[in-house]
């Protein structure tokens, strides 16, 4: 009798993609489902391709937009004439933070295959990315088949929203206990900027070097209790099986005023205010303080209409959660988490305003308090895998966080590459952050250099690329050598003048052109050996 050979198990999600086996295994049957059981078993490669959403819309896969400092209009400029799936990633905000839960390129994908209705989930983007996927959107029914993604691409939203482990995802929080803070600025800083400690072992949460810790902050009390009174509602009032109370601090976003807010009050209001209304809600700025319009600054301009609590709050987009890099690691201290928070508050006219997770976790939480909480895995920001490579760290302000947890990772491991960091900040005095820390690694060896740049301690402001630039010959020998770099912190502009600090060095000490240097750089990239996590 023949034996029948069982058919081998189809692998197409690498054993090093970062997921746990029940999700490899569950995204393996998924895939298997989806790519026709007689078809020929796709390599590692080809399931790594489908991922990355080889879509056969003809789209070259190339995304020239992808770049953190052009604004809104160069990027879908960039993009015209492209299928709508690219386009829908234009519009987002380039900087692959993992606030949505995905990346830029995979939240489009799952917008264009229709499985996430989100479409404002871009933090960076805010109401300008919302409001043109809210318009692609719409062409979406309208568009032939072919510039739809094909079924191929719909994984890469099962893996942020069907599976979610308890806190894996921003859509399946866990609860975490808040241990304590600590002001790392000393008397006379401009800043506040706080260390934060968790505890993790009643969750049993882990995390690696690199990831980031997701935090559903709550709404300011004060805030809240302000609106309510400006809608002249009890606070008891019970609005989705809650006190409007609760529903205000817990589950919506009170900053910034979305465009339905102004589509609500339009249809609530009449004459001049209907129409700046209608205004407002379409993205123009009658008045000139569009920017500058929470929801309660918009209770008060329109302070004729007290709009309905269940109408009002349906107005009101969710309360998003926020990431901050992890400033630990769980090799060195099992069960702990800290994070380095900058505290976001300014004035708007004679209003503080609060910026909401960073305050939350400075002044709206006490020791022993649980907070709902994720941890979410770093895309392409991680140690090396050989634990001999050398690093250069750029890190200025709170930027210094996961570098911080390379450290304190590195040493636990007790990984021999040589660490390189540079940090900078305001004031020598009162912002070095960690001074003691650092400067112990430094005499133990741990940090093979330190660099230091205060940007106001003198008459000329001096930052890290500017010390990087000093000691050009030295970073350049690390490159050659092999070094892997890093950047944390500002996208805007700091991570786009380091790196253009970097091309120079290679320029000049790797007897380049600045066209060859910028490949050069570009290479980096592509090996992994160039990585950032900015925001
Ligand atoms: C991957 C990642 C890692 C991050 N890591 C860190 C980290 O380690 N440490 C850290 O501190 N942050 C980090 N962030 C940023 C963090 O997620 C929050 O964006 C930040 O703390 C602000 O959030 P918030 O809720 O306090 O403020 P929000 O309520 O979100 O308010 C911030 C908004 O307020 C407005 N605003 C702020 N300042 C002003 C001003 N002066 N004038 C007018 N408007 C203003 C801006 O619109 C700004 O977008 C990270 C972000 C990402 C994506
Ligand atoms: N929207 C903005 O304009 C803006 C500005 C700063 C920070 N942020 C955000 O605020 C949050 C926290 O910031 P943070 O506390 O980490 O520190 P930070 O405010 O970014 O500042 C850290 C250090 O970086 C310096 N710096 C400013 N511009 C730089 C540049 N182009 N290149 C290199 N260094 C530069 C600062 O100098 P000086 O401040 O003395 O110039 C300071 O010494 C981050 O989310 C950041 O993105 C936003």
């Amino acid at each position: 009798m023949n034996q029948i050979t069982p058919p081998s198990k189809l692998e197409i999600i690498p054993q090093t993609a970062p997921f746990s086996d029940a999700q490899r295994s569950w995204l393996n049957g998924f895939f298997a489902g989806l790519l026709n059981e007689s078809a020929t078993p796709l390599s590692a490669e080809q399931g790594a391709a489908v991922m990355q959403g080889a879509t056969g819309d003809g789209d070259d896969g190339e995304a020239p937009w992808h770049d953190q400092t052009l604004p809104i209009g160069e990027r879908m400029k960039l993009a015209e004439g492209r299928p709508l799936r690219r386009r829908m990633m234009a519009a987002m905000a380039q900087q692959d933070c993992g606030q949505c839960g995905y990346n830029c390129h995979d939240y489009s994908d799952a917008i264009a295959s229709k499985s996430e209705a989100r479409l404002n989930l871009c933090v960076p983007g805010g109401k300008e990315t919302a409001r043109m996927l809210k318009a692609l959107h719409e062409e979406l029914d309208k568009a032939p088949a072919a510039s739809s993604p094909s079924p191929a691409v719909v994984p890469a939203v099962a893996v942020s929203t069907v599976i979610a482990e308890p806190g894996r995802s921003r859509d399946n929080p866990i609860a975490a206990t808040f241990l304590s803070r600590r002001l790392l600025n000393k008397k006379g800083s401009e800043k506040e900027t706080w260390h934060i400690d968790f505890d993790l072992s009643g969750c049993g949460l882990d995390y690696v070097v690199g990831d980031s810790f997701g935090i559903f902050a709550k709404n300011d009390l004060g805030l809240v209790d302000q609106i309510i009174a400006l809608l002249g509602a009890s606070h008891t009032t019970e609005v989705r099986g809650k006190t409007l109370r609760e529903v205000l601090v817990e589950d919506v976003s009170l900053s910034p005023a979305p465009d339905t807010l102004f589509e609500l009050l339009s249809f609530l209001t009449g004459g001049a205010q209907r129409e700046k209304a209608r205004a407002l809600a379409q993205g123009e700025d009658p008045d000139g303080d569009a920017a500058t319009l929470d929801v309660m600054a918009v209770l008060q301009k329109f302070s004729n209409v007290r709009p309905h609590p269940e109408a009002f709050v349906e107005a009101l987009e969710p309360l998003q959660p926020r990431l901050y890099s992890i400033s630990s690691s769980h090799n060195a201290t099992p069960g702990k988490l800290s994070l380095t928070v900058d505290c976001v508050r300014y004035v708007v006219g004679k209003r503080k305003r609060l910026g909401l997770a960073s305050t939350f976790l400075a002044e709206r939480i006490n020791p022993g308090d649980e907070v709902k909480v994720y941890v979410q895995k770093a895309h392409g920001f991680a140690l090396p895998q050989d634990p001999k490579t050398p690093i250069i760290m750029i890190g200025p302000g709170t930027g210094v966080a996961p570098f911080r947890a390379f450290l304190l990772d590195r040493r636990a491991t007790g990984a021999p590459g040589k660490n390189w960091l540079f940090f900078g900040h305001q004031r020598s005095e009162s912002d070095f952050f960690y001074s003691d820390e650092l400067n112990a690694m430094k005499t133990s060896g741990l940090l093979t250099r330190l660099s230091l740049a205060w940007s106001r301690d003198g008459a000329k402001k001096f930052y890290v690329q500017d010390r990087m630039r000093e000691v050009g010959r030295e970073v350049w020998t690390w490159l050659a050598d092999g070094a892997n770099v890093y950047i944390c912190g500002d996208a805007k502009r700091m991570a786009k003048d380091v790196e253009r600090a970097l091309v120079d060095i290679v320029a000049q000490f790797g007897a380049r052109s600045t066209d060859e240097a910028i490949s050069f750089v570009g290479e980096l990239k592509k090996k992994g050996r160039f990585q950032q996590d900015v925001y």
